[in-house]
């Protein structure tokens, strides 16, 4: 276990509700562990009113996200974990001074024996990022002269490709990109750090993992919630920048990418933006229209329960042309993955929730067994990022008997199998990394660029209203009929279920 310095956490709009639902539960996690540092506190800054023991209730004594997790504490347990937080209010606005919250940091770090190291967690509106990260400096609070200073900041991380350069360089105006430690969740992800591991710790998959044996990669993001109570941001976003430019590229970098030289942070994390520089961004109309589609839920009855449809959700607009289901095709321009076709969607208000990435290898080149029906039957290597977690390989066996029909059999792996390892959470897995300074599972900058590349001509072209189509589903299905033209030629989508093996292996019962 490395060794994680002293420090202080200010978390900026921790009056907010992502504080309260994963952040403390992270943290608390970490202090179960013995894993936080033996000299660290947590100062809450936002704009409500509120004192230390206020904000102690808020988030962990009376917070719901935290009930099952003390359940069986000790008062003095939870009272020990209680007193690491401490609150300031920065007064009507993010755009202050912030002289008074330097000295209430100085007072803490003093008190507390911290030491001058401090995270800076920006969990507000992206729009006053580049506002905090100036008055912390104005305030002299970025200087590493005496501890470092690190800057979290969470998604999304623009809005397109134009935003997302500003507020890198508005950024990198006070803070040094190795100070800022831009957050994916999904890298957070056991299952998503795993496709590394996967690849490059096997020699069985790796020499396979190219043009020549994988015939195409589709990639399911469902969701079967809709847009809850986030429709006011959720109606200016859409899945495409809500999942698809962040978590789902992410995981597309790591199928994509060259061997990293070694597992340093800087290693890996340049493979993956040569990766996502060598996705093929769409230019044409054309090329848009055939590789895009989006969707829209409409309300439907679900489970005999009545369901509403997306335009008519609380903070959406009645005319919304924001798409709730985004399946995308497309090729990587390199020699590894030259004409092989990625698949990708992503939605909300599907029958299940379930993400998982499924390799489609090349049916044998010369089919020996005729009657065989292997074409229906490629092998497939199916990683579940979750719920489920784990990994399936489906693969052909003779069915006893004369002839040689063939059936697929599934060998699995399930996470769950590992009773004895606690898997992180994925914040808890970030949080602890960003407190140790390491920056493998954030992005850099020039990955969060390449991904905007990417999606940018989507997005405009989504938006200029040229021949662009929105469909419609019913909530609770597997997204508009026509999306599975995308895939034509090829087959359909797999519909995941809740459980890695739904869809049963072979198998011969008597
Ligand atoms: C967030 C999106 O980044 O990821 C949400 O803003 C989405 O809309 C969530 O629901 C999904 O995360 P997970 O870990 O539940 O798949």
């Amino acid at each position: 276990m490395n060794k994680t310095e002293n420090q202080i956490l200010v978390i900026f709009g921790a009056s907010g509700d992502l504080t309260a639902r994963k952040l403390v539960p992270a943290l608390f996690n970490l202090h179960q562990a013995d894993q936080l540092p033996d000299n660290f506190i947590v100062l809450g800054a936002s704009r409500s009113d509120m004192t230390d023991s206020a904000f102690r209730k808020k988030v962990v004594s009376e917070s719901t996200y935290l009930k099952g997790k003390l359940e069986g504490l000790s008062d003095e347990g939870i009272k020990n974990f209680a007193n690491k937080f401490f609150y300031e209010d920065l007064g009507g606005s993010y755009d202050t001074d912030y002289s008074r919250l330097r000295k209430r940091v100085e007072d803490l770090k003093n008190k507390y024996q911290t030491s001058g190291n401090i995270i800076y967690y920006l969990s507000t509106p992206p729009t006053l990022y580049e506002t905090i990260a100036h008055n912390l400096a104005e305030a002299g609070m970025n200087t590493q002269n005496n501890g470092w200073k690190r800057l979290i900041v969470e998604k999304p991380f623009g809005y397109s490709l134009d935003t997302a350069k500003q507020l890198n360089t508005g950024l990198q105006k006070f803070f040094k990109e190795d100070q800022i430690y831009r957050i994916d969740h999904y890298l957070g992800k056991e299952t998503v750090q795993n496709l590394l591991i996967t690849r490059f710790a096997n020699s069985i998959f790796e020499p396979l993992w190219n043009r020549n044996y994988i015939h195409h990669v589709e990639i399911t993001n469902a969701e079967s919630v809709g847009v809850e109570k986030r429709g006011g941001y959720y109606d200016t976003s859409g899945a495409l920048r809500d999942m698809f430019q962040n978590h789902l590229l992410q995981i597309v970098s790591l199928i994509v990418m060259e061997p990293p030289i070694s597992d340093a942070p800087e290693d890996i994390r340049n493979e993956k933006v040569k990766a996502l520089k060598s996705l093929r961004v769409m230019k044409t109309d054309k090329e848009l229209f055939d590789n895009t589609i989006r969707a829209q839920y409409t309300k439907s009855v679900i489970d005999g329960q009545e369901v509403k449809g997306y335009r008519e959700e609380e903070g959406v607009n009645k005319d919304s042309t924001t798409e709730t289901f985004a399946a995308i095709k497309f090729f990587v321009d390199n020699w590894r993955w030259k004409d092989t076709p990625f698949y990708v969607r992503t939605a909300k208000r599907m029958p299940t929730k379930a993400t998982e990435v499924v390799i489609h290898f090349k049916t044998p080149h010369h089919q020996i067994f005729q009657e065989s029906g292997l074409d229906s039957k490629d092998n497939k290597l199916v990683i579940r990022i979750q719920p489920d977690e784990g990994i399936l390989l489906k693969f052909g066996v003779k069915v006893p008997g004369q002839g040689f029909k063939v059936e697929r059999a599934n060998l699995d792996f399930y996470y769950s199998s590992l009773a004895e390892t606690h898997v992180m959470d994925a914040y808890e897995r970030l949080l602890l990394d960003a407190m140790q300074g390491d920056a493998t599972l954030y992005a850099r900058a020039d990955e969060v660029e390449a991904a905007w590349e990417f999606v940018d001509p989507i997005l405009k072209y989504w938006s200029s209203g040229k021949d662009v189509r929105m469909y419609g589903y019913a909530a609770g299905v597997w997204g508009p009929e026509n999306s599975h033209e995308l895939i034509e030629g090829i087959g359909e989508w797999r519909n995941p279920g809740p459980n890695l093996t739904d869809d049963p292996g072979f198998c011969v019962i008597c």
